[in-house]
C-alpha cells in the first residue's frame, strides 16, 4: 500500500537531510503510529505521500503508483485518492459543516444528488448527524477536527494520513478522536497518524515507527509503544495494561495508565466553551450566503 525505498530528502539551505535513507513498508489496512521529536522528519515523510514534496533519491509507491511517474497534471487526482487531517482542521470558515464535506466531493466531480445522498452518511459515521448546518466556528475543537476527518474520508480513500490531529485537543477529546480513527481503520482505511502523545500511543498498541533525525530507528511492527530511542526489538509492548521490558531494557519515559493522566488533565467547563463561542461569534462576518453549493456568483473559498 504504501512503500518508501531508500528515501533522502534535505531541504536546500538545511545541514542535515529531513529524511535520511528511509525505507518502509506498510500494508492495507494497517494502522501506524509515525513518532518522533520534533524535528524529526514526520511531516516530511507524509508529504512524500501526499507529493507535496519530492525526494532526492529513493522510490515511493503508493497504492502500486510509482510517484516518479505521476504527471503534474495528474497530482490533483492522486492527491484525491489520499485522505488528509491536519491538526488545525482546515476547515472552510464561511461554509457550513455539510458544505465542507460537501466541497470535498464536488471537487471531485460527484453529483450533486450523490453529494446530497454521500454527506449525511459520512457525518452520521463521524458522529456529527445533527451539526450539518453549523459553521466551524459553532463547533468545539474535537468536533471541527470530525469535519476535517468526514471531509477527508467522504470519497473512501485508500489511504488516511493525519499529521498530528489530536494536538489541539483536550486529553478525553484525542481519545475520542483516535477511536474514530480506529473505526476508519477498521472499516478497511489504512491509517498513518504523526503525534507526540505518548498516552494514545500507548492506549492502541498498534504499529509503531520512531524517527530520528530523519532515520527510522526503531518499527515496532505489532504492541508498539511510544519511544523515543532505538532500544526496540520489535516484541515490545504492554501485557495486561502493563508495559512488558526485557532484563536491562529501558523505555525512553515512564509509561503513566492513561487514566491518571486523564483526570490531571481536564476538559474546558461548559462556561468556558459556552465563552469561547461568543468570541467567536462576535468575529464572524454578520451576513452569509446560504445559496446551494453550485449556485451562480457563489464564491468558492
Ligand atoms: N520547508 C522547509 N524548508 C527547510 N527545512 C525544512 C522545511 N520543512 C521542514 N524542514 C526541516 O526538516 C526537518 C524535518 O522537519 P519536519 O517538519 O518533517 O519535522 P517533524 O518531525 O514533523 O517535526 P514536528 O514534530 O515539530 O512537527 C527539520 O529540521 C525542519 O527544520
Ligand atoms: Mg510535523
Amino acid at each position: 500500500m504504501i512503500l518508501l525505498d531508500h528515501v533522502t530528502k534535505q531541504y536546500p539551505g538545511d545541514k542535515r537531510p529531513a529524511l535520511d535513507d528511509v525505507s518502509l513498508h506498510i500494508s492495507p489496512n494497517e494502522f501506524v503510529f509515525l513518532v518522533g521529536k520534533s524535528g524529526a522528519g514526520k511531516s516530511t515523510l507524509l508529504k512524500m505521500i501526499t507529493k507535496e514534496e519530492s525526494p532526492d533519491s529513493g522510490k515511493i509507491i503508493i497504492g502500486g503508483i510509482d510517484l516518479d511517474y505521476t504527471k503534474k497534471k495528474d497530482i490533483p487526482n492522486y492527491r484525491r485518492r489520499i485522505g488528509v487531517v491536519f491538526q488545525d482542521y482546515k476547515l472552510l470558515p464561511a461554509r457550513t459543516v455539510f458544505e465542507n464535506v460537501a466541497f470535498a466531493l464536488e471537487i471531485a466531480g460527484m453529483s450533486n444528488y450523490e453529494i446530497e445522498k454521500t454527506v449525511p452518511k459520512v457525518l452520521e459515521l463521524v458522529g456529527l448527524a445533527d451539526k450539518g448546518s453549523k459553521f466551524p466556528d459553532q463547533l468545539s475543537g474535537g468536533e471541527q477536527q470530525r469535519v476535517s476527518i468526514a471531509r477527508a474520508i467522504a470519497r473512501q480513500p485508500k489511504v488516511l494520513i493525519a499529521d498530528e490531529p489530536t494536538g489541539n485537543l483536550d486529553v478525553l477529546t484525542r481519545q475520542e478522536i483516535i477511536d474514530l480513527l480506529k473505526k476508519i481503520n477498521d472499516y478497511g482505511t489504512t491509517v498513518l497518524v504523526t503525534t507526540h502523545d505518548e498516552s494514545i500511543v500507548n492506549h492502541l498498541m498498534k504499529r509503531v515507527i520512531t524517527l530520528k533525525d530523519g532515520k527510522i530507528i526503531s518499527d515496532q511492527k505489532q504492541h508498539g509503544i511510544y519511544r523515543l530511542d532505538s532500544d526496540n526489538d520489535g516484541m515490545s509492548g504492554f501485557h495486561n495494561g502493563r508495559p512488558i521490558r526485557k532484563p536491562g531494557q529501558s523505555l525512553s519515559r515512564p509509561v503513566r495508565p492513561v487514566a491518571a493522566r486523564q483526570v490531571a488533565a481536564r476538559p474546558a467547563t461548559p462556561r468556558q466553551t459556552a465563552t469561547r463561542r461568543v468570541v467567536a461569534a462576535s468575529k464572524r462576518p454578520a451576513t452569509r450566503t446560504n445559496k446551494p453549493l453550485n449556485a451562480p456568483g457563489r464564491r468558492v473559498v
